[in-house]
């Protein structure tokens, strides 16, 4: 059913020619697509193994004993076993199919776990997450939790020095991104929780623009839980993964309930499923299930080392060719080192979506607004940035027409 990928060592070029949209023309343009950090888009392989599964054995999962039930099934679980290599988890049972990083941050926020958090309990978060990591934590604010945020330097990095003040015996859990989705910046994610580890705190990592770009390993960052997205790696959408050590989530209760999460229902009481079950309530996505494992054999088969070696070289081209441009103001870290495949920008006094609009009558996607970071983007003292994002069939080529186009939008504008 799956076609064997071509790919031995990573060629840009080779990549694009397994994505059709990238064929695609827009105002008449060559489409560049700079916009993977809010969702990438996704190789033909993926695509047919989705409609492989819709024409060729479509059926509900785990109830079945019919032959079609079972190769779903079996299609549908086997992709637990790639995202535990992926990420390198202990246990399959570690291992929460998801909606994305969104459900997979409120299951955690939601759990009896963390109901159990009393009043004078902190929750230390910073000021660059994402609102996905950052809106269920404030939730929790009305049971008298206190949620407290480690602050930014002025290049875009995290005030490392804040953890070790503001985590305390009375924090219960740290939940911070590994790497920001409008700074690019990548956080030393293995401190943060060793810090939060030596004072009995949690540590929740929001891998959503990590997993796909670099190797993550939840062993060796000893995270309590990590979440992540399908969609923003090749994957469809619908789909993300919550990894979380076994032993608390055998603790924490289901937060949706329904068919397949229970092992046995009365009148009077249910018992719930084992580990993953318990928290996979309803018939899920199986279709974006099966095509995100195809979508992590495509990565891994490329090798995530070699990806964020591509994006490294990208972000470091694009820092030194966007910074030339008048008028521009740059945001986050200028080191590639320590920065992901995300550059967000102001050009002068030009509005985002003013510029974002010029951007895409020359075939460029990218984003503007606040990136689901309303309070990152307030602490830089902006309204909203324009963001270009980097995936593994981005080129240098591509770089360059977006500062071509930049160059053009400053004479638009007259700025
Ligand atoms: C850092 C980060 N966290 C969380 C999310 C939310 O992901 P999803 O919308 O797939 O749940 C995103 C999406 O942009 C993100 O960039």
């Amino acid at each position: 059913m799956l076609e064997k990928l071509k790919l031995k060592t990573f060629d840009a070029e080779e990549i694009r020619k397994d994505f059709p949209i990238l064929e695609r023309r827009v105002n008449g343009k060559q489409l560049v697509y700079l916009d993977s950090a809010a969702t990438s888009q996704k190789p033909r392989q993926v695509i047919e193994a989705e409609k492989a599964y819709y024409s060729e054995y479509n059926a509900n999962i785990h109830r079945g004993v019919h032959k079609l039930s079972q190769e779903a099934t079996e299609a549908y679980e086997g992709v637990r076993e790639k995202v535990l290599r992926l990420i390198n988890a202990r246990e399959k049972e570690e291992i929460i199919y998801t909606r994305g990083t969104t459900e997979a941050i409120n299951i955690v926020t939601g759990s009896v776990l963390l109901n159990s958090l009393q009043k004078g309990d902190e929750i230390v978060l910073t000021v660059m997450e994402h609102h996905s990591n950052l809106v269920p934590w404030l939730a929790m604010k009305k049971r008298g939790i206190d949620v407290k945020f480690v602050d930014i330097n002025d290049d875009g990095t995290l005030k490392m020095e804040q953890f070790e003040v503001l985590i305390t015996k009375k924090t219960r859990i740290v939940a911070v991104s590994c790497a920001s989705n409008l700074l690019g910046t990548i956080n030393d994610a293995r401190k943060i929780a060793k810090i939060a580890h030596e004072n009995d705190a949690l540590a929740l990592l929001d891998a959503a623009q990590a997993v796909p770009h670099m190797p993550v390993d939840v062993k060796a960052m000893d995270c309590d839980f990590l979440a992540f997205s399908g969609h923003k790696m090749l994957g469809p959408t619908g789909t993300g993964i919550l990894y979380g050590k076994r032993y608390l989530l055998e603790e924490m209760e289901p937060v949706q309930f329904g068919g397949d999460m229970i092992k046995e229902v009365h009148l009077t009481h249910a018992t719930w499923n084992d580990l993953p079950w318990k928290f996979e309530a309803g018939t899920p996505n199986i279709a974006g299930v099966i095509g995100l494992g195809v979508a992590i054999d495509y990565l891994q088969k490329i090798g995530l080392s070699n990806i964020r070696m591509h994006e490294k070289q990208l972000i470091a081209y694009a820092l030194k060719t966007l910074k030339e441009i008048k008028g521009i103001r740059i945001f986050g870290p200028m080191d590639p080192e320590i920065r992901g495949g995300v550059i967000s920008f102001n050009l002068a006094d030009v509005h985002p979506h003013d510029l974002a609009t010029v951007l895409d009558y020359e075939g460029i996607a990218v984003r503007s607004g606040h990136h689901c970071a309303m309070p990152l983007t307030e602490r830089l003292g902006e309204t909203a940035t324009t963001r270009a994002s980097f995936y593994i069939y981005n080129t240098e080529e591509e770089i360059d027409r977006l500062v071509e186009a930049l160059e053009k939008a400053r004479k638009v504008f007259g700025v």
